[in-house]
């Protein structure tokens, strides 16, 4: 189908949805348990994709503009600097999908270097979001074939046919793949090589092991963003689940687990309490804390490493001068 705008149709764009969108969108039951059995585990957790309601993605889009938080920065210069390396390993007629396509920023970049890219794919499980980068792009690119797929990426999904002979290149950026364990990892790049197919590719931007002085500022930022960010999931249970969190008794606490090798987001009870969520009554201790977030940074070897048991090889990888942050080029095994 093609989408009719006020100023006109454009051609070149499509939209689907995937029959698996439907149950993958957070509704209120799968919410309330997901959410009733993180705080009612030792220690306590809760899943850090309920970070980004309207409120939560817009803090984390000022996150990404802070001095602090080098990722977003460091990734789309350093992307700009390789662009037209990585269009010459790519090559002409390549069909690009992007998996979380936010703004498009950085696929942007990639794009206005390739060599006549035959299309481009943007998944994103927000519409809102989806549509207004696509349609924009495809107005920037107007011979690019540009398909809208809303769908969660971390879960099986599918794409429009794709029918060019170029290389089929998936394009993950932001270090998101740093807010899910290694197996989920080796998963989701499983799950990639059906879409890629073989001899495809997969870009990804890994946030990299550096000075723990970097990373604890980066998570605690001055202007209190982080902590407002990591204090709306409190807010956000209170409106969407009827929770009872007193935001003024909890506190936002960042550490890295260097053994682990990961920054870890918490929420720290600042006095022993009792929080209601549906016919539960949940104790807090004071000092307990509840485990929002895990931010893994790795070593080069150590990616490439789990790329390889999910079939992929990495060809190259390239780094900022400080080496804060990778941009892996991984091909599928044939
Ligand atoms: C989305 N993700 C890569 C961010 C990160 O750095 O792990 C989320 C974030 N958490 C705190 N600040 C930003």
């Amino acid at each position: 189908m093609y989408l009719r705008l006020n100023d006109g149709l454009i051609m070149n764009y499509e939209i689907s949805k995937t029959a698996a969108l439907e149950d993958r969108r957070p509704d209120f039951d799968k919410m309330m348990s997901e959410v009733r059995e993180g705080l009612l585990a030792t220690p306590k957790t809760l899943p850090c994709k309920y970070f980004y309601d309207e409120k939560g993605s817009d803090l984390f889009q000022q996150i990404c503009d802070l001095p602090e938080y080098y990722l977003t920065r460091t990734e789309t210069s350093l992307l700009t600097s390789i662009a037209s390396e990585i269009a010459e390993l790519i090559g002409p007629g390549s069909q690009m999908i992007e998996y979380g396509t936010g703004s498009s920023k950085k696929m942007r970049i990639v794009l206005s270097a390739l060599i006549e890219p035959e299309s481009f794919t943007a998944v994103d499980i927000s519409e809102k979001h989806l549509l207004t980068a696509t349609k924009a792009l495809s107005r920037a690119f107007p011979h690019l074939k540009v398909h809208a797929v809303t769908a969660d990426f971390a879960k099986p999904f599918t794409v429009p046919a794709m029918t060019g002979t170029g290389l089929r290149v998936g394009f993950f950026p932001g270090s998101t793949i740093g807010n899910v364990t290694h197996e989920e990892v080796i998963e989701f790049l499983k799950g990639t090589r059906k879409i890629v197919g073989p001899m495809g590719v997969m870009l990804i931007g890994v946030d990299l092991k550096k000075d723990v002085r970097i990373l604890r500022a980066a998570y605690n930022d001055s202007q209190g963003l982080t902590a407002a960010f990591n204090m709306n999931l409190l807010a956000r249970l209170n409106r969407d689940l009827g929770t009872t969190f007193n935001l003024t008794q909890f506190s936002h606490d960042a550490v890295y687990d260097a053994e682990l090798g990961r920054v870890e987001m918490h929420l720290v009870s600042h006095t022993e309490q009792t929080v209601t969520l549906g016919r539960d009554v949940i104790f807090f201790r004071k000092g307990e804390t509840i485990h929002t977030e895990n931010s893994y940074k790795y070593g080069q070897n150590q990616f490439k490493a789990l790329s390889a048991r999910a079939g992929y090889k990495s060809l190259m990888v390239w780094t900022d001068p400080n080496a804060c942050f990778g941009i892996f080029f991984l091909q599928a095994e044939a």
